[in-house]
């Protein structure tokens, strides 16, 4: 089995005031792992990395970090490092200095303390700029100097919040790579929050997604993309278009929703056990299994009007209203997509029965057991 880096059991923090900022968080962190945690705003993701790193208190729970309970430790005492969103340098040293202060202070020899921060440099690319300030730098390599600070100190978990919210979008994209490269090269396992999708996507090996406080879902970018295990995870991951109905009858692994005048078939992933027939339930349908045209082979059939195209590189998504105010997307590759609409054409719309996967709600603070 593998080494678990970060245990967390039942974890639950609630603020003076009853803010329950995390609720029942329970999780398991392999050795050399890039964790991410995303999710919206004020679902918890900050209080959680603090936890782990004992700036905040639990308030119930444990946490372990390589197997010992740190839950009562301070800071110093969990060999987890921190990096801030603000990179909270030290303005009037230069990048040697700020990036050796944590050895410094450790008391560590200055000839083997100076041998460390010039390898640390060369890792994070900044050895060529070791005697300026801050000030002197640009946001991206200010970055590099806040990783390699809280890399110093050899810690078994480094824990990044929002990384790289302080970039713009082309230094972003860039420094993804190299945050990914640098903790490949490192084997130091990565914790990062983020509200960014994309970064949590393109970056972890597992992605942790959260919302109102609680873990929704914890999988690898692929089995969330994929097989999104909720409504929330659904709506909040990727190109899904969500449909809402009434769970008319099952057969086997699939479902028919009825909504309005249409009748729909649909796939129950096995995590679902409990398909309350008679009762409203919402289904998603990934943007690139939807279809444009009539296609007999497939189960499910909409009609709807075009609205407008959205493009991303190669990619592009047609958006076509079925009902008002309910969008459908279809993501396809550029070459592929022959036609062009007009605004308010009709157009018959397709999935395949496997292309629509059953939802289960939103986890929220009440529905716990
Ligand atoms: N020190 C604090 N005192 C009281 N409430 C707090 C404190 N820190 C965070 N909160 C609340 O806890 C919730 C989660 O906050 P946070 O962990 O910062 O979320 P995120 O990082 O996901 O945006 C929010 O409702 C926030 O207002
Ligand atoms: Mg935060």
């Amino acid at each position: 089995m593998a080494e678990l880096d970060v245990v967390l059991e039942h974890v639950d923090k609630t603020f003076p005031g009853n803010t329950r900022a995390v609720i029942d968080f329970n999780a398991e962190i392999e050795h050399g792992e890039f964790v991410s945690m995303l999710g919206p705003s004020g679902c918890g993701k900050t209080t959680l990395l603090r936890m782990i790193g004992g700036l905040e208190e639990v308030t119930s729970g444990r946490i372990f970090i390589s197997g010992k309970d740190v839950t009562d430790l301070p800071p110093s005492q969990r060999d987890t490092s921190m990096m801030f969103q603000s990179f909270a340098l030290f303005p009037h040293r230069t990048v040697f200095q700020n990036v050796g202060f944590s050895l410094k202070m450790q008391g560590i020899d200055k000839s083997i303390a100076d041998r460390r921060v010039w390898a640390m440099l060369e890792t994070v690319g900044l050895d060529q700029l070791s005697s300026r300030r801050p000030s002197d730098l640009s946001g991206g390599q200010q970055q590099r100097v806040a990783l390699a600070r809280a890399l110093i100190s050899e810690p078994t978990v480094l824990l990044l919040d929002e990384p790289l919210g302080a970039l713009d979008y082309n230094l972003r994209q860039t420094m993804m790579v190299e945050l990914k490269k640098i903790q490949q090269d490192t084997g130091i396992t990565f914790i990062m929050v983020t509200h960014s999708q994309q970064e949590a996507m393109s970056m972890a090996d597992k992605v942790i997604v959260m919302s109102d406080a609680m873990v929704q879902q914890i999988g690898s970018s692929r089995e969330i993309h994929e097989n999104p295990r909720n409504r929330f995870v659904a709506e909040f991951i990727g190109n899904n278009n969500i449909f809402k109905g009434v769970i008319r009858s099952r057969s086997g692994s699939m479902v028919f929703i009825e909504a309005g005048e249409q009748l729909y078939y649909v796939r129950v992933p096995e995590h679902i056990r409990q398909v309350p027939i008679g009762q409203e339930a919402h289904f998603s349908v990934r943007a690139d299994l939807m279809h444009t045209g009539d296609n007999p082979q497939m189960a499910n059939k909409i009609i709807g009007r075009y609205l407008a195209t959205e493009f991303l590189g190669t990619l592009e998504t047609d958006v076509f209203e079925v009902t008002p105010g309910h969008f459908i997307h279809v993501e396809q590759h550029r070459h592929l997509s022959d036609t062009t609409y007009k605004v308010g054409e009709r157009e018959t719309l397709c999935f395949a029965a496997n292309s629509g996967m059953l939802l289960e709600e939103t986890r929220r603070p009440d529905d716990r057991v």
